[in-house]
């Protein structure tokens, strides 16, 4: 989203987060990484608000500053950690400031970040931060703090995030916490832990009171969503047998009748895991985001099965036609990592090749990167030289970069649903909102509100954003 980065990976932005007040003590907190790494900070503020903190984007007044860290590549834990040397001089000055490291660094590190970062003086991972007030308070009393113990059922289910974007629009709802899948390149389960899923009752009284407050468009999050899950009866009981009481089409299906002026998108799906059950709610429901967030990782059957993903090269283009087939104009996107272990070129042309077939409408492409006690870092070898990963990634963003403007330039000429966000980057005079596909769209501002929808008809288009003057008001 334009004015709402947080994935390192994928915009290479951090955000500030605040919602400011100005009395009493003052947080000041800083999100990197994944949009759960957002939605988490947003329950961290709220844990912090019980303590009497309110939320600053001003680090200058700030008693207490926290990073909620992100792991996925090396590049996101050095930005941390220049991030961190910007602080020196601050702490120096003022020695009561308290700095932690949240997240998934400070999972993956744990107490030897203290000894790595002298500055550091409390590390809380993504499953403690009920604990926070009380490391803080021992970081009051001259010690160091460490909470990092993973949960197996901790989902923060009953906490109210209080939702740091200003007059928001369009909001994070967390379904599932952790990750059973095991990625051989991935960090994520060690650092997030087992999945577990969220009560389906207080993710709906989350979404109802979201659009009650005004907001037009909540965004499912799991690190795998089809993997939700719920097997608890309304007793109270845990059912037994292979049937969840809620599976994640059924849950959506619930969010979707919230309201039908309520956008329901979600992420990440998994190729694996996704049903045509899910499909056939997409379609069955006009306010169900026609978007798909689908990661292939690798074109090649090898490749995937090095990667542990769970499919092949056929399955995942059979997932791509199911899509095709139930959900005509749904739009796809995806990730894929380049130079994992082992590639061959005839297996990076594969990826090429599965990229022309799909024509996805857009992708988040990266090196691979190896991370400390993946499966991949155990069993194979990162032995493709930097610079031909380098050189596979250009391949590989040229060619989306060609398929994204051909999908956006089929779009010139048609009427789009937008949801209006505010001002765009470009101009005060132009506002900027998303249709349905998930494409930016840029018009001139007029008569616009934010949070209301509009009808724009698209005239122009870049492989980013598309460009159009508003026909109707809704
Ligand atoms: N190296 C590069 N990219 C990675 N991702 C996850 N782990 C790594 C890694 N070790 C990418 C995957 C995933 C996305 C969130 O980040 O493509 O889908
Ligand atoms: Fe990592 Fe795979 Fe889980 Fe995604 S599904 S978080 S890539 S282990």
């Amino acid at each position: 989203m334009e004015n709402k980065v947080f994935d390192e990976s994928r915009q290479g932005e951090a955000i500030e987060l605040s919602n400011i007040k100005d009395e009493g003590k003052k947080l000041y907190l800083e999100s990197y990484g994944c949009q759960m790494n957002f939605s988490d900070s947003e329950v961290v503020a709220s844990i912090m608000a019980n303590e009497g903190f309110s939320t600053t984007r001003n680090i200058e007044e700030a008693d207490v500053i926290l990073l909620n860290t992100c792991s996925i590549r090396e590049n996101a834990e050095i930005r941390v950690r220049n991030r961190l040397s910007d602080f020196r001089k601050k702490k120096d000055e003022h020695p009561e400031l308290v700095i932690g490291i949240l997240g998934c660094m400070a999972e993956r590190l744990k107490k030897s970040l203290l000894e790595e970062e002298k500055l550091v003086d409390l590390v809380a991972g993504p499953d403690a931060y009920r604990d926070l007030p009380n490391l803080i308070d021992e970081v009051g009393t001259g010690q160091k703090a460490v909470n990092v113990l993973l949960s197996r059922d901790e989902t923060y289910a009953d906490i109210s995030p209080v939702r740091l974007d200003q007059g928001g629009v369009s909001a994070f709802v967390t379904i599932t916490r952790g990750c059973d899948n095991m990625c051989s390149f991935c960090v994520v389960p060690f650092t997030r832990g087992r999945e577990r899923s969220r009560d389906p009752e207080t993710i709906l009284t989350e979404c109802k009171d979201l659009y009650e407050k005004g907001y037009r468009e909540v965004t499912l999050l799991g690190q795998n969503v089809d993997s939700y899950r719920w097997n608890i009866t309304s007793k109270g009981e845990i059912k037994d047998g292979t049937k969840p009481t809620t599976n994640f089409s059924q849950l959506m299906e619930k969010v979707a009748q919230v309201s039908p002026q309520l956008r329901v998108r979600f992420s990440t799906s998994h190729p694996k895991d996704m049903t045509d059950e899910v499909l056939e709610v997409i379609a069955k429901y006009q306010n169900i985001c026609p978007y798909i967030h689908l990661p292939v990782q690798s074109g090649n059957t090898n490749v995937l099965y090095r990667m542990n993903r769970g499919y092949s090269r056929e399955w995942y283009l059979g997932r791509i036609d199911a899509i095709k087939r139930i959900i005509p104009d749904c739009a796809i996107s995806t990730d894929i990592i380049t130079g994992f272990c082992g590639e061959t070129e005839e297996e990076h042309q594969d990826t090429l090749s599965l990229m022309e077939r799909v024509e996805f409408d857009f992708a988040y492409m990266f090196k691979y990167s190896e991370r400390p006690k993946t499966l991949a870092e155990r069993k194979f070898k990162d032995d493709v030289p930097d610079e031909l990963k380098g050189k596979r990634l250009n391949e590989i963003i040229d060619k989306q970069l060609g398929h994204s403007l051909k999908s956006h330039q089929r779009q010139i000429g048609t009427i789009q649903k937008v949801l209006v966000e505010g001002p765009s980057k470009r101009s005060e005079n132009f506002f900027c909102g998303r249709n349905d596909r998930n494409s930016m769209v840029v018009f001139p501002k007029e008569k616009a509100k934010k949070g209301s929808y509009v009808l724009v008809r698209i005239e122009e288009c870049t492989s980013a954003t598309l460009l159009g003057k508003v026909q109707e008001y809704l």
